[in-house]
């Protein structure tokens, strides 16, 4: 089998799953050249990307999670600043603290009824019209706006800040050159005209929060605000996004369980949605670096090493799912690892599963006989999942205003 984790292509029409199978199966942590790098280990059971991800002690987050070298945390261009996601504890333990309260199970559900009001807008807005693009009109829609209300910005700002968030997530080689670069550059300057508006007119908004907030009992700089207002658009943008088109596609590719969801949609939709999130995985890795020589699956690791997870990978591991290349909406239990594990185990987890039931109640109760045009188009990425354009027709339906 020919092993290509790193080409756009490989995702080109989703996640590569004969290739995750044959790793699984024969080589569960495997050495993988890079052309441009030093190559790094591949790791794709379930048990051992549960074991990489807990131990912070042998496996570091820092310089990057990303596998190439060349981007702006590794390459040294932030530096010495550090974003959350690329810090060990106890850095990681004192920033994360920063923010944790506000993404708390209680917390997330403060703002169920305005993401469900969110939702009811956001189907509004394509239902009498019959087609759509699903991607940009309606699953884009819900992150964008709940980011940038979260921030206390425009909601047109939101959606300018996630077409951003997609080119940076683009695999490098997809796009004209320096182009991640811009993006980034683009965030920074709209944050600093944030930092300059919340410092003014501070509000009850996570932003102003951010600037409130201390840690080593002084406030965050603006640099660390840029780096964490970096890292909230980002991290809840496109995967919330991915789950959602790449959710609904999955449920049309299954009328079987497609139908059975929608005959009691209320009580099927928590087991559904966790089925959906194992089933897309929509962040492809993340990277570890071995803070010393370690043993793995029976590979041995050395210090320095690039150690890769591959969430999808362990999503469909047998060893841990019962026949797990079968969409089963009720399958129960689902200890998926879509959203990570251990110290950096994705904050925004409550707040996205809040998004996406209000949007798939939305969508499947409202929105009916859905087709497809032409075959969706999928985002050129070994990064992050999903769908980048997914025209849809459907029954057009009325507005609920
Ligand atoms: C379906 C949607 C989402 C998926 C699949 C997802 C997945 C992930 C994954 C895999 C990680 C890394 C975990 C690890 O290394 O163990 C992560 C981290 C993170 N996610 Fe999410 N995420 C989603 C939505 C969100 C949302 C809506 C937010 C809200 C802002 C968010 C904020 C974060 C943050 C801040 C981190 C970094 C945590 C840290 O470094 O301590 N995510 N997410």
């Amino acid at each position: 089998m020919k092993i290509d984790l790193l080409s756009p292509e490989t995702f080109a029409a989703g996640q590569p799953h004969d290739q995750y199978q044959w790793l699984r199966e024969h080589s569960p942590v495997h050495w993988h050249e890079e052309p441009a790098g030093r190559g790094s280990w591949a790791v794709t059971r379930y048990e051992d990307v549960w074991t990489v991800d807990r131990d912070f002690q042998a496996f570091s987050s820092e310089p990057t999670i990303m596998i190439p070298d060349a981007g702006p945390e590794a390459s040294g261009a932030f530096g010495p600043y550090k974003m959350m996601l690329m810090m060990d504890p106890p850095d990681h333990t004192a920033f994360r603290k920063l923010i944790r309260s506000e993404f708390t199970l209680p917390s997330a559900k403060l703002r169920e009824e305005r993401i469900k009001a969110l939702a009811r807008q956001i189907v509004d807005a394509v239902i009498e019209k019959g087609e759509c693009d699903f991607v940009h009109d309606v699953a884009g829609e819900m992150p964008s706006c709940v980011s940038a209300e979260g921030m206390g910005l425009p909601l047109d700002d939101g959606r300018e800040l996630y077409k951003l968030t997609e080119i940076i997530h683009t695999a490098p080689e997809a796009l004209p050159p320096g182009s991640g670069g811009q993006a980034v550059a683009k965030m920074f300057e709209y944050g600093s005209k944030v930092i300059a508006e919340k410092r003014a007119r501070p509000s009850d908004d996570l932003a102003s929060k951010l600037l409130a907030c201390e840690v080593d009992g002084r406030k965050l700089d603006d640099m660390e605000f840029l780096l964490f207002f970096l890292l909230l658009v980002d991290a809840g943008g496109d995967t919330t996004r991915n789950l959602l088109s790449g959710g609904l596609l999955a449920l049309m590719e299954h009328p079987d369980q497609f139908a059975w969801l929608k005959a009691d949609l209320d009580a099927r939709l928590p087991a559904a949605r966790e089925e959906l999130l194992r089933w897309t995985s929509p962040v492809i890795y993340m990277r570890r670096t071995a803070k010393h020589d370690v043993e793995l699956g029976g590979a041995r690791i050395r210090e320095g090493d690039k150690v890769v997870m591959y969430f999808g990978a362990a999503n469909r591991d047998p060893a841990k799912f019962d026949r797990p290349e079968v969409l089963d909406l009720a399958r129960a239990p689902n200890d998926h690892i879509a959203f990570g594990t251990g110290p950096h185990g994705c904050l925004g987890q409550h707040i996205a599963r809040i998004e996406i039931d209000a949007m798939l109640v939305e969508v499947l109760s409202r929105m009916d006989r859905f087709e497809l045009p032409s075959a969706p188009e999928w985002l050129p990425s070994n990064f992050i999942s999903g769908p980048k354009a997914m025209p849809l027709k459907f029954r057009p339906g009325p507005r609920l205003g």
